[in-house]
């Protein structure tokens, strides 16, 4: 070893030891340094958590220790109107209820609805947990009624990417256009009714091509027998409507048993019962379909896709497997065409009852109609970009006469601020859509129908959705409505057959529309009954 190698081994060892301090150095730096960041964070989310904690609730009733403001819910039915009521006198746009633990929060302010579904849209894109919502979504396995969470997030993409993309929106017309031919098909069998006197349910009418048009879509039929002779809804399809609408009626419907769970064993207000009934009747028709194409699919006599249904069925995960389950399809269907069936049908009915009451409305879309399309072919959906007033009279529908008073719930992840309250963690954040519509602050006299607010000065598109919620249709954010382009296509094409195909008109013992709305809901109190005569050539309301 030459006298030189200790030193040289030395000075390697000093090296290395030199190196090694500088690098543990170095390690214990950047740990000290994400110390001091963590605990400068840690002391800066406590402090703000002390501030939130320190601010207060939105003002709201004063409530009772546990049960919270559950004896006003009792006693105040429908609920809705009474939270409407006090917010009015409170002169609130946002105030808080506490039912049972949760805090409760309804919105009438487009302002404030937006920090919650724009600005904090991360904390409050979760959903409660309810009956309802356990029931028909089939226990939480689809999209509208799902808590935030990987179920969600797996069937939100299907639908956006799978189900309602512009291709399958181009692929599906086909089907779309079928169901609107038949639509004044079925209006006009009724003018010609003698027995009936010309007299048409529009309620009829519009919820049935709703629901056919979805069911032809999904599963390529429109009636699961053999439908009425007139074209209008078989038993079937009455039956399965109106279950449709009954699991509506029921969703969020601030049942006692949403708010203090172990009293759902009980179901004291019956609801477990009702909605257990309405989704067996709407998967009666519908889960046999289903069993019996995934059987073709399996043995082969199925190779193509024609509908909504070939497409779940057939979805693949990245390892060749089905990427739905039977019952995530069976579940997933239901909820689309929950989705589909009340907002278009609900707005038509009410705009042809408040154009009835001001029929220069029928003369200025007649107006257009004729420019658009004539009176030579009915109006298809290519039309509908060039119908504005048309699709304004939709528009000033969902305004002021919205399906529903609330949104479907949001509910909060965390505890956070909001308009300068604290808003905690596990809140129900319920979006007023008839406060929102119907907000003086927003719309002059927003009592009145009155489409032309809606058109805009350089003649510019129309549309039915409204990002900004200064109406309530089709929402916002991450939970905002996948359906924009097929409800839009679907409630204007509806309106707009109504009103080229027939002219509108009192029934004769009327001397108007009565506009009251039902005790218990937004829809119009008695279906709408209306004389209709045909005003085109006869050979256009022939079926396909
Ligand atoms: C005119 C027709 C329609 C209107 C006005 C409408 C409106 C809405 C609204 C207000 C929401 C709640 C958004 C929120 O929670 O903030 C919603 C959610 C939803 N809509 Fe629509 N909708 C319509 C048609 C459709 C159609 C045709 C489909 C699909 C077939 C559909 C599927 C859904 C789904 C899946 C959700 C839940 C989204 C989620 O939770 O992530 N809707 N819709």
């Amino acid at each position: 070893m030459s006298p030189y190698t200790p030193c040289l081994f030395y000075g390697l060892l000093d090296t290395t030891n030199i190196r090694f301090s500088s690098t543990l150095f170095i390690f214990f730096s950047i740990l000290l340094l994400i110390a001091t960041i963590f605990f400068f964070y840690a002391k800066q989310k406590t402090q703000i958590n002390k501030k939130t904690k320190q601010l207060s609730l939105p003002p709201g009733p004063k409530a009772w220790p546990m049960v919270g403001n559950l004896p006003e819910v009792l006693q105040n039915k429908p609920t809705f109107r009474w939270i409407h009521k006090f917010m009015e006198e409170m002169n609130a746009e946002i105030t808080c209820l506490r039912l049972g633990n949760v805090h409760v929060i309804p919105v009438t302010s487009p302002e404030i609805g937006l920090e919650f579904l724009r600005k904090q849209d991360s904390i409050f894109s979760s959903r409660p947990f309810n009956i309802g919502a356990d029931l028909t979504s089939g226990g939480y396995l689809t999209t509208a009624l799902v808590p935030l969470g990987e179920q969600w997030k797996k069937m939100k993409k299907i639908l956006v990417s799978e189900l309602l993309s512009p291709k399958k929106h181009r692929w599906l017309h086909g089907k779309r256009a079928g169901e609107a031919d038949h639509l004044v098909h079925y209006v006009y069998n009724q003018c010609m009714n003698s027995m009936t006197g010309g007299l048409v349910n529009v309620r009829i009418a519009a919820q049935h091509y709703c629901g056919n048009v979805i069911r032809k879509m999904i599963f390529n039929k429109r009636f699961f027998g053999e439908g009425m002779a007139d074209g209008g809804p078989g038993v079937e399809e009455e039956e399965q409507v109106e279950a449709l609408f009954t699991i509506l009626a029921y969703l969020n419907s601030f049942s006692v048993s949403d708010y203090i769970p172990w009293l759902r064993r009980l179901d004291l207000d019956g609801h477990e019962k009702i909605v257990t009934k309405a989704v067996a009747s709407v998967r009666k028709y519908n889960d046999p379909e289903i069993d019996e194409r995934i059987h073709q699919w399996m043995n082969g006599a199925k190779k193509e896709q024609e509908d909504l249904l070939d497409v779940l069925i057939t979805l693949k995960d990245k390892n060749g497997n089905p990427l739905l389950s039977v019952e995530e399809i069976k579940a997933q269907i239901v909820d689309i065409m929950i989705a589909t069936v009340d907002n278009p049908s609900n707005a038509v009915e009410w705009a042809i009852a408040e154009m009835i009451n001001q029929p220069v409305m029928f003369q200025k879309a007649i107006e257009e109609l004729e420019s658009v399309v004539g009176k030579k072919r009915l109006v298809q959906e290519s039309d509908l970009s060039q119908l504005n007033y048309v699709k304004a009279c939709a528009r000033e529908a969902f305004r002021l006469h919205p399906v529903g008073p609330f949104n479907i719930p949001h509910v909060s992840i965390s505890d956070t601020t909001v308009a300068g309250y604290f808003i905690p963690k596990g809140s129900h954040i319920l979006l007023s859509r008839q406060g929102i519509g119907r907000n003086p602050k927003i719309w002059e006299e927003p009592l009145k129908f009155k489409p032309e607010r809606h058109l805009k000065d350089d003649g510019s598109d129309v549309v039915l959705d409204e990002p900004n919620l200064h109406l309530f249709s089709f929402s916002t954010g991450r939970r905002g409505c996948p359906g924009v382009t097929l409800g839009s296509a679907m409630t204007t094409m509806l309106l707009a057959r109504l009103l080229q195909g027939f002219t509108w008109s009192l029934p004769p013992t009327m001397s108007s529309i009565n506009l009251t709305e039902s005790v218990g809901g937004l829809s119009l109190e008695k279906p709408l009954l209306a004389l209709a005569r045909p005003r085109l050539a006869e050979n256009l309301y022939t079926s396909p």
